[in-house]
C-alpha cells in the first residue's frame, strides 16, 4: 500500500452507536447492499472481505452481511472466509456467494448448475420469519432477481429452508441458533421489490439495530470529529469547485472551526453563466465563510492556447489550478489542513476478481497530489457518504435544494465541452447555448430527471439560411443523460417537440450558432463527456 492508500483504511471503531459490516466479495452490487442499509437509518461500511478479524471485532458490527461475487466457490482459488469470523456470535446474511460460502464452510453442497439463472424469479413461503415482510405469509409466493452460475443443492444439517423457487430449491435459509440467514437472490437491488424490507428487517429486527442515523446524526458528529481532528488551533483550507461536494465539506467544516476555515476559489473562466457571482454571494455573503476569490481566467486561456489534445488540455488545467492553488494558500500563511470533499465510492477499498481467481484489492481516490505536494494533512469530512447521503447533508446545513441538487460539473470545466482549442469567444458562445438549454429543460420539469445536461461546441461550421439570408456559423450538441453514479449512462429521451424548440431558441438568440444536434451515444460506449 502506498502512502496514500495507508491514510484510506477506514476507521477501525465503528462511528455510531450500532452499525452493519458487509464483506465485500467483489459483486458489482455491494455498494448497493450499503445504500438500501443506510436508507433504513442503520450506519454500514463495505470491507474486503479479507479484513482482519481483529479490526473487525473493534469495529463491532451488529451484523455482517457477505456480498455476492464474480467467483465461484468451487473454484480452488475463489475468495474464503476465515471460519473465527462465524464465531462472532452475531447475525449473518449471505447474499448469492455469501450464502454459497456459508453452506459450503458448514457442510452443505453447492454444484455448478447447467445453465445460469439471471432474472426474474418466483420463490415460495415455506416457513414464516421475521426476516420477511408480513405479507409473505406461509404458501404465498414473491417475485426476486436471481443472478448466479452456481446453486445450493444441500443446507448444512443445522440450517432450515425458508423458501424455495424452482432454479434454486434453498432460496431462503436460516440457522435459528446463531442467527444466520442466506439468500440465493439479490435483495439489493429494485428487481427484487420487496428486497428493501428484507435488508431491513436483517439489520433492525434481527442484528438489533435502532435505524436512528440520519443526517443529522452524522452531522453532530462529524463536526465533533472535525473538532478533535483539527484541534484548538491549526488552520484549514478548502478549495471550492462551485461544485456540491467542496460547498458541503466546507460548510460542515465552517461549522466545526469557524474562521479559521479559508476557502479558495480558483476561478479557471471556465465556468459556467454566473456559477463564479454564485459561489461568491453563497459563500462570502451569506455563509460570511473567509473566502479568496482568486480570478485566473487569463492564465488559464493563456496556458490552453493553441492546445488541441483532450489529455493535453486536461493535464494543462490540473497542473496550473494546483499551481494557482498553491500560490493562494501560502499567501495565507500557516495551514495544517487541506480539506477535499472526497466521497465513500472513491475510497472504498474494492475487491475486483479478474479472470476469476485473481484477487486485487484496490482503492480510488482523487486527491491529484495537492496534499503531498503541500505537506498538509487531509481532511474529508464526507469519506463516510455516498453522493444522495451528501445533497442531504447539503440540506441539513443549510444549502438550498436548487444548490444541493445540481448536475455534476468536470473540473475541466467548459474546456472539454469546446473539442480543439479554447477561446474566450468560444467559452462565451457556449454559455449561452448552455443556459438556453438548461432553462427550457427547468421551465419543462426535466431537471431533476436527468443526471447531466449540456452543450458542446462543435468546431465545424455549417452552411444555413436566416430570413432571406445565407449564414455559415458554428454547429453546436446537446447532451442529456440518466445516470446513478456517472459510470454507465443512457440518453434522456426529450420529445422531438422540446428539442425542436431549444434549437429554435438557440439559432435564434445566440448569433454564430446555425445548427443544433442532440447527441444520441449512451455510455458506454461513449463518455459523457466529448473529451
Ligand atoms: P465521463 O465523461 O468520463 O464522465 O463519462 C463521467 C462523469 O465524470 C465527470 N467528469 C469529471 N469530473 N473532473 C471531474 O471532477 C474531471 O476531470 C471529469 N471528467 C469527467 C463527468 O462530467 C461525468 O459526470
Amino acid at each position: 500500500m502506498n502512502q496514500c492508500n495507508a491514510s484510506l483504511s477506514t476507521a477501525e471503531e465503528s462511528k455510531f452507536s450500532d452499525s452493519i459490516l458487509i464483506l465485500d466479495f467483489g459483486s458489482q452490487f455491494t455498494q448497493l447492499i450499503a445504500r438500501r442499509v443506510r436508507e433504513c437509518g442503520v450506519y454500514c461500511e463495505i470491507w474486503p472481505y479479507n479484513a482482519s478479524l481483529e479490526k473487525i471485532k473493534s469495529f463491532a458490527p451488529n451484523g455482517i452481511i457477505l456480498s455476492g461475487s464474480p467467483a465461484s466457490v468451487l473454484d480452488a482459488n475463489a475468495p474464503k472466509l476465515k471460519k473465527e469470523v462465524f464465531d462472532l456470535e452475531i447475525p449473518f446474511l449471505g447474499i448469492c456467494y455469501g450464502q454459497q460460502i456459508m453452506c459450503q464452510m458448514f457442510g452443505g453442497k453447492v454444484e455448478s448448475h447447467h445453465h445460469r439463472e439471471f432474472g426474474s424469479a418466483e420463490i415460495k413461503i415455506e416457513q414464516e420469519s421475521k426476516f420477511f415482510p408480513e405479507s409473505w405469509k406461509d404458501g404465498t409466493t414473491h417475485e426476486v432477481w436471481m443472478s448466479h452460475g452456481d446453486r445450493v443443492v444441500a443446507i448444512p444439517s443445522d440450517f432450515k429452508t425458508l423458501a424455495a423457487s424452482e432454479g434454486a430449491p434453498f432460496a431462503v435459509i436460516w440457522n435459528e441458533k446463531r442467527r444466520f440467514y442466506a439468500v440465493q437472490f439479490h435483495p439489493e437491488v429494485v428487481h427484487t421489490p420487496d428486497g428493501a424490507v428484507l435488508l431491513r428487517n436483517f439489520a433492525l429486527n434481527i442484528s438489533g439495530c435502532t435505524g436512528k442515523w440520519s443526517m443529522e446524526v452524522f452531522r453532530d458528529a462529524e463536526i465533533k470529529r472535525i473538532q478533535d481532528k483539527v484541534g484548538e488551533n491549526a488552520r484549514v483550507i478548502c478549495g471550492l469547485s462551485g461544485g456540491v461536494d467542496s460547498a458541503v465539506a466546507a460548510k460542515l467544516i465552517y461549522e466545526a472551526i469557524g474562521d479559521r476555515l479559508t476557502c479558495i476559489f480558483v476561478d479557471t473562466g471556465l465556468l459556467r453563466e454566473g456559477e463564479a457571482e454564485n459561489v461568491t454571494r453563497l459563500f462570502r455573503d451569506d455563509f460570511h465563510i473567509p473566502l479568496i476569490h482568486c480570478q485566473a481566467e487569463k492564465r488559464f486561456l493563456s496556458a490552453l492556447e493553441g492546445g488541441r489534445d483532450p489529455e493535453t488540455k486536461r493535464k494543462t488545467i490540473g497542473k496550473l489550478f494546483i499551481d494557482i492553488f498553491e500560490e493562494e494558500a501560502k499567501k495565507i500563511g500557516d495551514v495544517d489542513f487541506l480539506a477535499q470533499g472526497t466521497l465513500y465510492p472513491d475510497v472504498i477499498e474494492s475487491v475486483s476478481l479478474v479472470g476469476g481467481n485473481e484477487v486485487t484489492i484496490k482503492s480510488h481516490h482523487n486527491v491529484g497530489g495537492l496534499p503531498e505536494r503541500m505537506n498538509l494533512r487531509l481532511l474529508e469530512p464526507l469519506r463516510d457518504l455516498f453522493k444522495d447521503e451528501v445533497r442531504l447533508l447539503g440540506r441539513e446545513l443549510g444549502l438550498s435544494d436548487a444548490y444541493v441538487g445540481r448536475h455534476p460539473f468536470p473540473g475541466p470545466g467548459l474546456a472539454i465541452r469546446i473539442p480543439g482549442n479554447v477561446t474566450s469567444e468560444k467559452l462565451s458562445l457556449l454559455r449561452k447555448v448552455d443556459v438556453i438549454f438548461l432553462e427550457e429543460i427547468r421551465k419543462a420539469g426535466l431537471y431533476n430527471k436527468i443526471w447531466q445536461a449540456f452543450s458542446v461546441l462543435l468546431p465545424v461550421k455549417t452552411v444555413g439560411v436566416m430570413g432571406d439570408a445565407r449564414t455559415y456559423d458554428q454547429a453546436c450538441a446537446l447532451r442529456a443523460v440518466t445516470s446513478s453514479d456517472g459510470m454507465t449512462a443512457r440518453i434522456y429521451p426529450f420529445e422531438i417537440s422540446f428539442l425542436e424548440r431549444v434549437a429554435g431558441r438557440i439559432i435564434n438568440e445566440v448569433r454564430g450558432i446555425n445548427r443544433v444536434t442532440y447527441d444520441i451515444t449512451s455510455k458506454p460506449p461513449g463518455t459523457i463527456e466529448w473529451e
